[in-house]
């Protein structure tokens, strides 16, 4: 695997390999890899000839008093591990390389709409800084694909926009969330939690689950079933930020007609803040 830490190396090899007609993968991260992140590299595996993960502790999504300097970084074994995983070029840049005049950048990308909501009302910029950072790294790596976690449903949504409306010409590829055995969602974060957390953690998958089958079974109002998932949460001892069920396109409230919806929840468990969706077919749910 080729591991380039500035521009203009990640770009020479990346023109060369598009010369020859290959298909470019890419998969942006922020490092301390887990199956999680591992399985969208096999999926750009699978799609792509050439495979370009990104490992960069982006400064511009945490927001202040947030855990940018505590973020685990893991470089040597993230590296082992994207090889066995078949990644072919790893661009791992430092800070000042992304933002020359450090702080803020002076150009930013923004999808307001999506972007102040949910997760965006209790991270404020957060979405603005992954919005920017993925634009630039577009437009570096010029990939043909690039492979999203659902587990992030929301930047899932923010990029597939931001992509259609600045005509990005890169196909967005969702992929499954990982999990636990016991149904957490895998994360970096997850290693925050305490040996008595971690017991708990499992509860935020298996409110929303229960959630999924209140829908369906239709004997509760939406908002029932979130007041009902918020209190669960607070019992169990979370610090509940939002549970929601939104129309899964574009996170807009659910209308009547709304057939695909997302169930998501946000809170904070210790220091740790966990969040976790499910994606639900009313017409497969109901009846
Ligand atoms: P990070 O949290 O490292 O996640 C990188 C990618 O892995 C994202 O697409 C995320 O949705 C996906 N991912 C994380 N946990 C997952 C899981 N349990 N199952 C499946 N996929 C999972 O998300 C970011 O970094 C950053 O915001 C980034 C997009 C790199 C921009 O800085």
């Amino acid at each position: 695997m080729d591991i380039y830490q500035n521009i203009s190396e990640l770009r020479t090899s990346v023109r060369s390999w598009r010369r020859e007609g290959q298909v470019i993968g890419f998969v942006p991260t922020m490092g301390n890899l887990h199956d999680g992140h591992l399985s969208l590299i096999r999926k750009a595996r699978e799609r792509s000839d050439r495979v370009v993960a990104s490992i960069f502790v982006n400064p511009l999504q945490f927001g202040e008093g947030e855990d940018f300097d505590g973020y685990p970084r893991t470089e040597s074994r993230d590296q082992s591990l994207l090889i066995e995983n078949g990644c072919d070029a790893l661009f791992a840049p430092a800070v000042t390389e992304l933002y020359p005049e450090g702080g803020m950048p002076v150009t930013i990308v923004e999808v307001p709409q999506l972007s102040n909501i949910l997760c965006g009302a209790h991270r404020p910029g957060h979405f603005r800084g992954v919005a920017t950072v993925v634009a630039k790294l577009f437009n570096l790596v010029e990939p043909d694909l690039a492979v999203f976690g659902e587990k992030d449903y929301q930047q899932l949504v923010v990029i597939r926009r931001m992509v259609e409306d600045l005509c990005f010409p890169v196909e967005i590829v969702p992929a499954t969330t990982g999990r636990e055995p016991d149904g957490l969602a895998m994360s970096s974060r997850n290693q925050y939690l305490t040996d008595n957390e971690r017991a708990i953690a499992p509860v935020l998958f298996a409110e929303l689950r229960k959630a999924v089958e209140a829908l369906g079974s239709g004997k509760q109002t939406p908002e029932e079933l979130c007041r009902a998932g918020l209190a669960a949460l607070e019992e169990a001892g979370f610090r509940p930020d939002y549970f929601e069920i939104r129309r899964a396109s574009d996170l807009a409230q659910v209308g009547e007609d709304d057939l695909r919806v997302v169930i998501m929840a946000a809170a904070w468990l210790g220091r740790a803040r966990l969040i976790d969706n499910i994606q639900v077919d009313l017409e497969y749910t109901s009846g």
